[in-house]
């Protein structure tokens, strides 16, 4: 099939880079023209294991096309996929402009022949009605430069636009994005159209068929058909109750502090119950990310539109934002005054493999740090490397673990990176002035840190 997709942020790229793999025709659009540039030449311009290799052998096959020009994508295309970023606003509310702008700039440029334009990036429910509607203002704003133009009443000006809309919310996680959209749990397709429907059953075919996912003998992956509003809402409702999972079990973390119990060993115990699964138990410093703070606070908004107050989805957030600052309570309790102490993050990444530094805890610690006068290092096995540090305030980025440790008074994972497990711990010991070590994940060997002779400080561990 021939698929555009508009927006190469994360979504968006990785969307159109796996349609390429399973066979469709996918020209993917940015307005960025270097980034255009970049992926042009075989480049990504996001961090995400095995999607530059997977791109390159689409280019190389032919099956994949980068473009600033809108007009070429739609005209050549059936399925059109909006995938802009959704930021959210001061207030919560989801920025929706630049859905706005494109669902304009693909009226205008809609062409004959029937389309499915599929929402893609997270937008507030009822979004679909709402892109109909631009898009026809768009078509409707091309009619009138053409009467303009001397047309007058003449047929072969009026434009006729056949389109349906549909929703396909993603669940990919950054650093398994690919596996994820190869190896999904469902798919899921809202429209008010059967037609459309049909057209993203056809497109989505070979992954329903598991035909590239790791265990190809599993059976077809579930498709979830709905109306418009109801697939829009799973996206917040899945994030949210992820979200959620993950702030219960850190408010179960503080308590077991306080009392003397392991929530590593509390997690099991409750996570074995199959109504509540093991997953997403991860006791720490909390979540952040491009989409788990967005979509919370979005749906948080959207329930105050209806005068509805969204009390537990607040009390998510609050015992999130709370939990950020833990390390702070525990820091004082191990080193008292932190004013003129130097503390050594490991990680600076809201999780592992990735480069997002979106709304990652971190910058909330860092900023509490820097307020109480301590001074802050940092080291990040791909944001000491990536140069990306340049932006980054008040703290020190090293290149090394080890240079990291020297002369620090106390060191805290804060990014569950793999290759943290296995630092030579005897070494930064005696590096570090106050041997204390503070696991915002839960991740490492208490054991083999505290042979290594640090103190071991974890979260409700
Ligand atoms: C998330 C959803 O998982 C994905 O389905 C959706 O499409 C986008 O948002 P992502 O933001 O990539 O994906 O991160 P995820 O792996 O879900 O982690 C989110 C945050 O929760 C991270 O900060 C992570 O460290 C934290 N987390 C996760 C925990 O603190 N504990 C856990 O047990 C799991």
């Amino acid at each position: 099939m021939r698929v555009c997709v508009i927006g190469t942020g994360y979504v968006g790229l990785v969307t159109g880079v796996c349609l390429s793999q399973i066979g469709h025709n996918v020209i993917c659009i940015d307005n960025n023209e270097d980034k255009v540039k970049l992926m042009k030449a075989g480049q990504t311009p996001i961090y995400e294991p095995g999607l530059s290799e997977l791109m390159q052998s689409c280019m190389t096959a032919g099956r994949l096309e980068f473009t600033v020009d809108l007009e070429y994508g739609v005209q050549n295309s059936d399925i059109l996929f909006i995938a802009v970023g959704t930021p959210a606003l001061p207030n919560g509310e989801s920025d929706t402009r630049y859905v706005e702008a494109v669902a304009r700039g693909i009226g205008t440029h809609l062409n004959d022949g029937y389309k499915v334009i599929v929402n893609k990036s997270t937008v507030p429910i009822g979004s679909g009605d709402w892109v109909r509607m631009i898009v026809l203002d768009g078509v409707a704003e091309r009619q009138k430069t053409l009467v303009g133009a001397g047309g007058g009443g003449d047929e072969t000006t009026e434009i006729t636009a056949q389109f349906d809309v549909v929703s396909n919310p993603e669940f990919l996680r950054e650093g398994s994005a690919v596996y994820d959209t190869f190896n999904p749990d469902r798919i899921v397709l809202g429209s008010n159209s059967k037609k459309a429907l049909e057209m993203m059953q056809q497109l989505y075919q070979p992954l329903v068929d598991r035909t590239f996912a790791e265990d190809q003998n599993l059976p077809p992956v579930p498709l979830v058909l709905t109306d418009l509003n109801s697939a829009e809402m799973i996206k917040y409702a899945a994030n949210s109750f992820l979200a959620t999972k993950i702030s219960f079990v850190n408010e179960i973390a503080n308590i077991c502090d306080r009392v003397g119990a392991d929530v590593t060993q509390v997690a099991k115990g409750i996570g074995l119950d199959s109504r509540i699964g093991t997953k997403f138990l991860q006791a720490g410093l909390g979540w952040g990310g491009s989409c788990f703070p967005k979509d919370v606070s979005a749906l948080i908004h959207t329930a105050d539109d209806y005068g509805y107050d969204a009390e537990l989805l607040k009390a998510a957030v609050s015992v999130n934002q709370r939990q950020r600052l833990i390390i702070i309570e525990k820091l004082q309790h191990e080193l008292k005054i932190l004013k003129g102490k130097v503390v050594g993050l490991l990680g600076l990444t809201f999780k592992p493999d990735t480069d997002d530094m979106r709304d990652a805890p971190a910058l909330d610690l860092i900023e509490q740090l820097n307020r109480l006068g301590a001074k802050v290092k940092a080291y990040d096995p791909i944001v000491s490397q990536s140069g990306m540090s340049s932006g980054l305030s008040h703290v020190i980025v090293e290149t090394d673990p080890e240079r990291l440790a020297d002369g620090c008074d106390a060191l805290v994972l804060v990014t569950d990176w793999k290759q943290f497990a296995h630092l030579d711990y005897g070494k930064l010991a005696t590096l570090v002035n106050t041997k204390i070590i503070i696991d915002g994940r839960n991740y490492l060997d208490r054991e083999a840190a505290e042979a290594a002779g640090f103190r071991y400080v974890g979260i409700g561990h």
